[in-house]
């Protein structure tokens, strides 16, 4: 809503009246979360506050967490048992530190975080962090710890600054949020609600933001993202199709992605997207999750192995140099020796580009906790590494196929070595190359000639 939208010349003014203060975010989890940890920092920035990667020096500290597997609730845990004795240690030399929770394990504890950690002060939900300032400001005046978990009635993004600060040449757009697709293991539709899809012209606006600050490549994000249904100029819901195509003509956005999408909604008209949209890069994730259909109905994931087979299939018509990334969950309960072997034949079968693969965790609240059935933890650490070998044979094989090739890549930082740079690929992976820094910015061409098992090394062809 434009009452809150700030210009950037009335942030630079704040700014320059509030006292300089550091800010020290870690950012958990999925790349929603790299997107909010972004939106946080700019919130914060008409405070006087910039980032710092040291965190003895920080103001406020952050963390942006994540509730999809235990470890990641256990490592918000420990790091709060540090952050203590840096807090501890701030305190003894005079400095206060605000210490704040955020992301979906403050959605899911909720007040139970500031009971375990007295350290922090605020634990604020996905939803809630648009009032970010406001939050530490009463921390701060009561000494209280504050928790802010609701959905709010009025969505987050419409009370957000549209100003966004890109700091290279990619950047992330969240255009939908929530789902509402239940499957048995996720804590997803708890810890980020119903579906929701942002409007046409707010994200036009701020991806043509993004294009004047230099960003050449924007991923859209998304739980569910294919499932967008946001509200278009003409009042009707667009699909997510439809977005992408208008946010290819903005000038500058040379590539477009969208991440992470569920095989129900891949509808025709994103297929043939995927044919004549330029921009659109012929890199799809898409998880599976398993590769046997007693265990995918069990998931409630409401699509069969020959139903994702024959998706799969249509894509790769319409784009024949279309490369497949997917999720995979070995040891959900009750899976057999037999299903796992059927998640390891469809790895050959699909041929797979890329896989993120996971041992399962039940999660509390979710119906496969519940499950008696439960695979005992050395059967999935067998089973995970099993898989996770057959993956990196086949993401190997795929890498190596690109040698000899040439692709337009992205330049996107200096890389490690004296005149050498980091760009990406049409297919994600990064490619190392030796060139100017003056390409940082630029597509160019470049002919791969050595590929390892995620990493990519080319020349450039003038
Ligand atoms: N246990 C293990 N993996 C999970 N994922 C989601 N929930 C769980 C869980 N309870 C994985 C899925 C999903 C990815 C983001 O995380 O594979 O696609
Ligand atoms: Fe979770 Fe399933 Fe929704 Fe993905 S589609 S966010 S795995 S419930």
């Amino acid at each position: 809503m434009d009452t809150v939208t700030k210009s950037p010349a009335s942030d630079v003014l704040e700014a320059e009246q509030a006292p300089a203060k550091k800010m020290y975010v870690k950012t958990f989890g999925c790349q929603m979360n790299v997107y909010d940890s972004e939106r946080m920092t700019e919130l914060m920035a008409p405070q006087g506050y910039s980032e710092t990667a040291d965190i003895g020096e920080a103001d406020l500290v952050i963390l942006n967490t994540c509730h999809i597997r235990e470890k990641a609730v256990e490592k918000v845990y420990s790091d709060l048992g540090r952050i203590r004795q840096t807090k501890d240690e701030r305190r003894s030399a005079g400095k206060q530190t605000v210490v704040a929770v955020a992301g979906c394990v403050a959605q899911a504890e909720g007040a139970e975080i500031a009971r375990r950690a007295p350290v922090v002060d605020l634990v604020v939900g996905p939803q809630s962090y648009q009032t970010l300032p406001d939050l530490i400001a009463r921390a701060q005046s009561t000494g209280r710890s504050v928790v802010e978990t609701h959905f709010p009635e009025q969505d987050k993004f419409s009370q957000l600054p549209i100003a966004r600060t890109a700091k290279t040449t990619t950047a992330f757009l969240t255009v939908q949020e929530g789902c509402d697709k239940f499957c048995t293991f996720c804590v997803v539709p708890y810890t980020r609600g119903m579906e929701y899809s942002r409007t046409v012209s707010e994200l036009t606006r701020e991806a043509e933001k993004l294009a004047e600050q230099g960003v050449r490549e924007l991923t859209l994000l998304g739980q569910n993202v294919n499932a967008y249904h946001g509200e278009g100029p003409d009042g009707t819901p667009w699909s997510l199709a439809k977005l992408l195509r208008r946010l290819a003509q903005i000038d500058g956005l040379e590539r477009l992605r969208y991440t992470t999408s569920h095989p129900r909604d891949m509808s025709d008209d994103l297929i043939a997207a995927h044919g004549d949209e330029q921009k659109l890069m012929p890199f799809l994730h898409l998880p599976v999750q398993s590769g046997a259909d007693r265990i995918l109905a069990a998931m409630n994931r409401k699509h069969t192995i020959a139903e994702y087979r024959r998706v799969i299939a249509k894509i790769r018509a319409a784009r024949p140099d279309l490369a497949v990334s997917t999720d995979f969950i070995v040891g959900f309960p009750g899976e057999t020796d037999d299903e796992f072997a059927q998640t390891l034949d469809l790895v050959d079968e699909i041929g797979f580009a890329q896989a993120f693969t996971f041992k399962y965790s039940p999660r509390p609240g979710t119906p496969a906790a519940k499950l008696g059935d439960q695979v005992p933890e050395p059967v999935k650490t067998e089973r995970l590494s099993r898989l996770l070998e057959r993956m990196d044979r086949q993401q190997s094989a795929f890498t190596a196929s690109l040698v000899g090739r040439t692709l337009p890549v992205l330049f996107e930082k200096a890389g490690r070595g004296e005149g050498k740079l980091v760009g990406r690929s049409p297919y994600m992976f990064p490619v190392t190359v030796e060139a100017r820094a003056g390409f940082i910015g630029e597509i160019a061409p470049v002919r791969i000639s050595a590929a390892g098992p995620a990493s990519l090394s080319g020349e450039l062809v003038v």
